[in-house]
């Protein structure tokens, strides 16, 4: 058929490989991330404290500490961050979700 579309298709594949490439390296690069728990006390004062503070009655931290936590390892505890600060609609950043875990992480959980 038409020899010219062939050449362009393959170019097209490359550059397609290319970038799905790079965004997964930038996937691997952002699981490294180091919060900064800084950072993150002062957002999970402004975003999430309210709310888990009406479950336990005004405490707040009882959240992370209760007997049967949910949070099992650094892993689950970055993935409940991120799964909180989505059900908020807050959008944020592997940073920002990093941050947060950090800040809980160095307070409550401990984890290697
Ligand atoms: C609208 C209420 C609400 C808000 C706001 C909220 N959370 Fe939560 N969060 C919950 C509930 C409910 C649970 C317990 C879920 C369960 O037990 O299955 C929870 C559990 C968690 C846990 C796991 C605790 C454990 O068991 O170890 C983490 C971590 C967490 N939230 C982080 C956050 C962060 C970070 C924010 C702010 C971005 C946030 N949450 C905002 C309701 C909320």
């Amino acid at each position: 058929m038409n020899k010219k579309t062939k050449p362009l298709a393959a170019r097209t594949l490359v550059l397609t490989a290319t970038a799905i490439l790079s965004l997964s390296a930038a996937g691997w690069a952002s699981e490294a991330v180091k919060g900064d728990p800084a950072k993150g006390e002062a957002l999970h004062e402004k975003h999430c404290i309210a709310c888990h503070a009406g479950r336990f009655d005004g405490d707040a931290s009882k959240m992370y500490t209760r007997p049967n936590r949910k949070t099992a390892n650094l892993a689950k505890l970055n993935s409940m961050v991120g799964y909180c600060s989505q059900q908020l609609g807050l959008q944020w950043f592997d940073e920002e979700v990093a941050d947060v875990a950090a800040y809980l992480n160095g307070k409550y959980y401990q984890f290697k």
